[in-house]
């Protein structure tokens, strides 16, 4: 019986890797818009497409990242300045890529931008931080994909939203996560609005990956800064050692977990853009496949258990 059901799954994974492995035609001719590609898997999408054959309209936060790009990839690669968090930075870029594509339409959009910080303990935060991270990393997703979906439906085109897998569970504190399931949610949605359509929406759910998201540094210094701002009594139920303790927790636990090798992240974006039977979902990293997903289907209290037997813990903590 084991066997009988081993081999089944067997032959659906070698079923799906087979149907996979067609890619869509005429490449030159298809437009790929990606958010956030100064830095991590945009910088690198955007330059694998490009090698690929597509023509990639790049989305940069600075100039730098937009000069850059140019330098490195062929002059078929068009870049545009794009603050996610600004609808007239939005719509305007959205004007100058219904001219680029003409009648064609839009192949592809791909909502990279993010950011991760600030993060912290709930109870450490003002309103105004979770209200950024979400101007960002959920409403960009939304604004930037309605202002080009009349050219992704034109073109049958694609939606490759890109969630974390921390759009399934929540262990941190701040907008992080929320905005994750935010992307989550819209994902599903639309993905059933434009099935309709000819339109496929797809989903790219990393685990940890060592970029400028997950580096350590920058995110003990989006502590220590809140930490810093925190009333006297937050800090007294914390105690004066909590940080400290979250300075190594950091070192040891959250370095180890980032693998370096983005292009499995990649690879999943490039599938998802290119390949004629795209997957609903992609959960790059193994730390994703065999840790956070299996835990975020667990009853809560084996996934509470977890994180507050891994947590720091307050000085004030009764548990
Ligand atoms: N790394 C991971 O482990 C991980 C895991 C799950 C999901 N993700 C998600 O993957 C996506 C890409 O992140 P990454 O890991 O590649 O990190 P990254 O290198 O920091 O990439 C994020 C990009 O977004 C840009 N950006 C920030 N704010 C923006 C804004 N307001 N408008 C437009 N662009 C903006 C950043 O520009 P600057 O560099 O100029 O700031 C950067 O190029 C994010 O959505 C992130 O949440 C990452």
């Amino acid at each position: 019986m084991f066997l009988y059901a081993f081999g089944l799954v067997l032959l659906f994974l070698v079923f799906r890797w087979l149907r996979g492995l067609k890619r869509v035609p005429n490449k030159c001719e298809k437009f790929v818009y990606i958010t956030g590609c100064d830095s991590g898997f945009g910088n690198l999408l955007a330059r694998h497409l490009d090698e690929k054959g597509f023509r990639v309209i790049a989305g940069c936060y600075t100039e730098k990242g937009e000069d850059e790009l140019k330098k490195i990839c062929t002059d078929k690669l068009t870049t545009l300045h794009l603050d996610v968090s600004d609808h007239e930075k939005i719509s305007k870029a959205a004007d100058t890529i219904k001219t680029l594509v003409g009648q064609r339409g839009l192949w592809a959009v791909v909502n990279n931008a993010g950011v991760s910080v600030p993060t912290a303990p709930n109870d450490w935060l003002l309103i105004e931080d979770f209200k950024h991270m979400l101007d960002v990393n959920l409403y960009g997703v939304i604004d930037v994909t309605l202002s080009v979906l009349p050219l992704i439906k034109r073109a049958k085109g694609r939606v490759v939203n890109v969630a974390s897998i921390f759009g399934r569970i929540s262990p941190i504190g701040g907008a992080y996560c929320i905005s994750k399931y935010g992307v989550e949610a819209f994902n599903d949605s639309l993905r059933r609005n434009m099935a309709p359509f000819g339109v496929k929406v797809l989903c790219i759910e990393p685990g940890f990956f060592k970029t400028s998201v997950t580096d350590s540094s920058a995110l003990k210094r989006n502590f220590e800064k809140i930490w810093e701002r925190l009333p006297q009594d937050v800090k007294d139920e914390y105690g004066s050692d909590y940080m400290d303790k979250l300075r190594l927790a950091m070192r040891e636990k959250f370095e180890k977990m980032s693998d370096p090798d983005l292009m499995k992240v990649v690879k999943c974006m490039e599938h998802a853009v290119a390949a004629v039977h795209p997957q609903t979902r992609y959960s790059p990293g193994w730390d994703a496949k065999f840790f956070w997903l299996p835990l975020s289907y667990m009853p809560t209290f084996i996934s509470d258990a977890f994180f507050l037997r891994n947590a720091v813990k307050p000085k004030v903590s009764v548990l």
